[in-house]
Formats: structure tokens, sequence, C-alpha cells
């Protein structure tokens, strides 16, 4: 595996698909971020609107579509199979909307990231804004952790908070925290490998 080499997994939009190959565009050849390289998008869903941002930079991306395999260990096979393939040490979770299992998780164990639209531990799982909102919070943002088995658990790596307004809706909060991702999410990534690096 190359240390340097990271996927990206969505499921969906994939804005934060596109804030990371915008951040790796725009870097200096000398800065630690082009130490690594995203080198591969992987989706769940064939008609996720996100594959473009590869498709458009002829990027390697890969279907890996989870309603052709029943059993998710297979589904997880097939990841891992196409993560070898490409030749990948680092799987970003962007919007990927399955939960991994234990021996993927392990087998990518510390090398699996994921950005979560709330400040945890404070609102895990789906609907993190809905979940905000009625708790009446006055601040949220998002997380960057590393994936361990259970969902949005993981080690906490880098938090960016946000403001919630007393008229948001999701839609309004969802924005503002996207924002915030789109700025943190490269950045962490590209320190986390190049911390990592021998
Ligand atoms: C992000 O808000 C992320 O925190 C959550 O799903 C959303 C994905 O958005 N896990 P996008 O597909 O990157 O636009």
């Amino acid at each position: 595996m190359n240390p340097e080499r990271f996927a990206v997994l969505i499921s969906g939009r994939g804005s934060n698909l596109k804030a990371i190959l915008d951040y790796w565009d725009t870097q200096d050849p000398g800065s630690h971020t082009q130490r690594s390289t995203p080198a591969l998008v992987i989706s769940n869903r064939p008609e996720a609107p996100g594959l473009q941002f590869a498709r458009d930079r002829g990027l390697p991306h890969v279907v890996v579509d989870h309603t052709q395999y029943p059993e998710r260990e297979h589904f997880d096979d097939a990841l891992t199979t196409c993560l070898e393939e490409h030749d990948i040490s680092w799987v970003i979770l962007a919007g990927f909307m399955r939960v991994l299992g234990p021996g993927f998780v392990s087998r990518y164990s510390g090398r699996i990231l994921n950005t979560h639209p709330s400040l945890l531990p404070a609102f895990p799982g789906r609907d993190a804004m809905g979940q905000a909102l009625a708790a009446g919070v006055k601040i949220s943002g998002c997380t960057v952790h590393r994936v361990d088995g259970g969902v949005d658990t993981g080690p906490i790596v880098a938090q960016a908070a946000v403001p919630v307004y007393p008229d948001d809706d999701d839609k309004r909060l969802g924005e503002r925290i996207r924002s915030a991702e789109h700025h943190l999410y490269p950045r962490v990534i590209a320190q986390v490998i190049a911390e990592a690096l021998p």
C-alpha cells in the first residue's frame, strides 16, 4: 500500500469531495499537502452527483453498489479489493452513508477519517442538524474523527464551531456547517497523512 494515496468515499452530493480536490489543486508542490494524493473516488450509489467531480478531473472513480451485496462483509470486501487495486492506504469518508464493518475498520485502523456535521459527542448519527435544532443549542459545527467500530464515536481529530441562529432550519444550518467542513476537512486530511508518513 502506498502510504501517500487516499480514496474519498461518497454517497451523494460530494461537496466535501470537491473541497478536498480543489484544495489539493491549489497547494504548492513543496507543501506538506502535496506529500499525499487523492487517488480514487468510490461511491456506493451509481447516481451520486458527486461522481461528476472525479469525472471532471479524470480522477479514477468506481461504483461499489451496496445493493449488489446483501451481506455487509461482502460489500466491505468489494471495497477492500478496489482500494488494494488502486494501492490506497487512507480511507476518507465524505458523506458516505454506509456503516463499515469491524473487519474493514480493523484492516484500515487509524487510517479512516470521517467528517460529521455536529460537535461530537453531541448529536451522532442521522439528522445531526435536526437534533441540534431540537436541542436548542446556540453553537454547533463539524467534527473530523478517526473511525472506530461505532457510529461517530472514534477519536476526535479536529472541530470547527458555527453559530446557530433563531430562524435557522436544517437547510440553513447545514449549509453553514458544510462551509466549515469545506475549510477544515482538507487541511486536517493533509496534516494527518503528512504526520503519519515516514
Ligand atoms: C456532510 O455534511 C458530512 O458531514 C456528512 O454528510 C455531508 C456530506 O455532504 N457526513 P457532501 O456530500 O460532502 O456535500
